[in-house]
């Protein structure tokens, strides 16, 4: 896999505008060994006008020198109906940030300047794919829907791409939307399993790991109060709802950062252990629709099933935590 510690590597970040989404952007667009070329944007766990303002919502508090293009891309799963994730993320994805005021009692978040590109992401992707080859890395933090509809639109230069680093899936831990599946896999099982089927390089970052990054609620309060600025208050304020969720279901005050632990091995593949196996998607499911299943059987046939993606198994969990709040800070 690419290192991007030592250089800055061209990459897109696919996603569907959610709280941990709006955190991973956050890493990024502080990030100096990342070049952001794009945002692309997708219907998942919120609609893509919303995911896409949300997007643009965090570009505005983070205030890069650069700002990258944002486009939106697919509103609905390749074949199963539009399911979202608004219960978890709030009803505007983002913990319902118009809730919160200032000190007179003007919005803290005040309607948006900035707006989406004009062009699609699906051509944004081709021509990402084109223009950059094998240097470009994709980080896809949403259902797999823009990339898949890429594929079927353009295989041949889709497949130039470098790798893809996909949050998503569940390998040898229950899900989290169902027992079988994760949320990513569940919204859109046809993407993910066109995505296992491109041949492009893929590492899969899922709940195996992403469930042993956690970010505790206390964390986010030390870190408003002992640095105060626009991103410490942004990201008390709209993982409030969140981790709340957490707290009330899970026994556990604070959230777990699955998209910001994809974006962080985009920046440091040191960070995890992979396993390269031969992985389907399940589509068609009546208790398993989503279920990311890989052959781990000793006795498997390489050669019938060649390993198409390099899973991620352990993490780093103290070097994970470290450079995510270097980078949000
Ligand atoms: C994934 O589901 C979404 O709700 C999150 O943003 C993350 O991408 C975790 O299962
Ligand atoms: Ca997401």
């Amino acid at each position: 896999m690419t290192n991007l510690s030592n250089q800055s590597t061209p990459l897109i970040i696919d996603t569907d505008g959610g709280v941990d989404d709006a955190l991973a952007l956050i890493m990024a667009l502080n990030s100096p060994q990342i070049d952001l070329k794009a945002i692309t944007v997708l219907a998942g766990n919120i609609d893509v006008d919303r995911a896409a303002k949300n997007v643009l919502r965090v570009i505005s508090i983070v205030e890069p020198d650069k700002i990258p293009t944002v486009a939106k891309g697919c509103e609905k799963p390749l074949v199963n109906p539009p399911f979202n994730a608004a219960g978890i993320h709030g009803t505007d994805g983002l913990g319902e940030l118009y809730r919160f005021q200032q000190a007179d009692g003007s919005p803290r978040y005040p309607q948006l300047t900035l707006e989406p590109a004009d062009e699609n992401a699906i051509d944004i992707l081709l021509k990402a794919a084109q223009n950059y080859g094998e240097n470009l890395t994709i980080v896809a933090l949403g259902p797999l829907t823009n990339i898949a509809t890429a594929l079927q639109q353009d295989a041949e230069t889709m497949k130039k791409i470098g790798r893809i680093i996909i949050m998503g899936g569940a390998v040898k831990v229950p899900g989290n939307i169902s027992a079988a599946a994760e949320f990513n896999f569940f919204v859109d099982p046809h993407a993910a399993q066109v995505v296992m089927e491109s041949g492009i390089p893929l590492t899969l970052v899922g709940l195996d790991v992403a469930m042993k990054a956690p970010l505790p609620r206390a964390v986010v309060e030390e870190n408003l109060q002992k640095h105060p600025s626009k991103i410490t208050q942004f990201i008390a304020d709209c993982t409030e709802i969140y981790m709340a969720f957490y707290r009330d279901n899970e026994g556990f005050y604070g959230c777990y950062l699955h998209d910001p632990l994809a974006l962080a091995v985009a920046i440091d593949p040191s960070l995890v252990k992979t396993e390269l196996l031969y992985m389907v998607v399940e589509t068609e499911g009546r208790f398993t629709k989503g279920l990311s299943l890989a052959d781990l059987r000793d006795r498997r046939d390489e050669s019938e099933n060649p390993p198409n993606i390099d899973v991620c198994l352990d993490v780093d969990t103290q070097k994970f935590l470290q450079l995510f709040e270097q980078l949000v800070a």
